[in-house]
């Protein structure tokens, strides 16, 4: 996070004092006086204002359970959103690491550490997402084919990336992609001729959504699962 936002965010400065402070040399990082309120750091380092540390929050890392008609953005004039489920303090500085539609449930991330959400949504990273997936016809092996083959989706330059497909039964499959373009799978599902009738994604890289997490219900992340990104 900036240095200047970490310190508003910590202390009564506003931001335009922080931005001031820092400029005159108050502020010291880890021994090393900083003027640039740009300066990236983390809860990890060691910030003094005039020698004096300053306690900086703990980031914060939740898992949820996105439930239907509940939007993954951070204000909707419409309906709710997931951070509206939230009953915590400083809900303005959370984001959300990868949408899902309003009818799509199941596993967001959700943070305040945007270099961790970055390494989870940036396409270089390729991060698995599985998404449990219900049709409302029996799919085709040669359909299963061209999901896993990739394909051409409509106003895209590229083929898909090859996906995993795992069959559940006739109309239910586990697909597993490392991208993630505006409703790709409802579009990869069309571009076999198949209508999406429910969806749910159910893991992001090596994070599985917590079963005891019933739609709406949030908790969150083990210092284990923040460490597998
Ligand atoms: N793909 C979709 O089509 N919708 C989602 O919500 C997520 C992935």
């Amino acid at each position: 996070m900036r240095l200047d936002k970490l310190i508003s965010n910590s202390t009564v400065f506003t931001r335009s004092q922080t931005g001031k402070i820092i400029r005159k040399g108050d502020v010291s990082v880890n021994g090393s006086i900083i003027k640039k309120a740009s300066f990236k750091v983390s809860p990890k380092d060691k910030v003094q204002y005039l020698g004096i540390e300053i306690n900086l929050p703990k980031l914060r890392y939740i898992m949820m359970n996105k439930p239907m008609k509940v939007v993954c953005s951070t204000a909707d004039g419409e309906h709710q959103t997931v951070l509206d489920l939230l009953f915590i303090a400083k809900r303005d500085n959370l984001h959300i690491a990868g949408r899902l539609d309003l009818d799509t449930t199941g596993l967001v991330l959700i943070t305040d550490d945007g270099q961790w959400s970055h390494r989870i949504t940036a396409p270089k990273h390729k991060q698995a997402k599985v998404y449990r997936v219900t049709l409302s016809e029996m799919i085709s092996n040669e359909a299963i084919g061209q999901l896993e083959t990739g394909l051409r989706l409509k106003n895209e330059a590229k083929n898909t990336l090859p996906a995993q497909v795992k069959k559940i039964d006739d109309k239910t499959i586990l697909l597993t992609l490392r991208e993630g373009k505006y409703h790709q799978v409802k579009r990869m599902l069309a571009a076999v001729g198949h209508h999406v009738e429910q969806l749910h994604r159910q893991q992001i890289g090596k994070i599985i959504l917590d079963p005891n997490l019933k739609a709406g219900e949030w908790r969150e992340l083990s210092e284990d699962e923040i460490q597998l990104f």
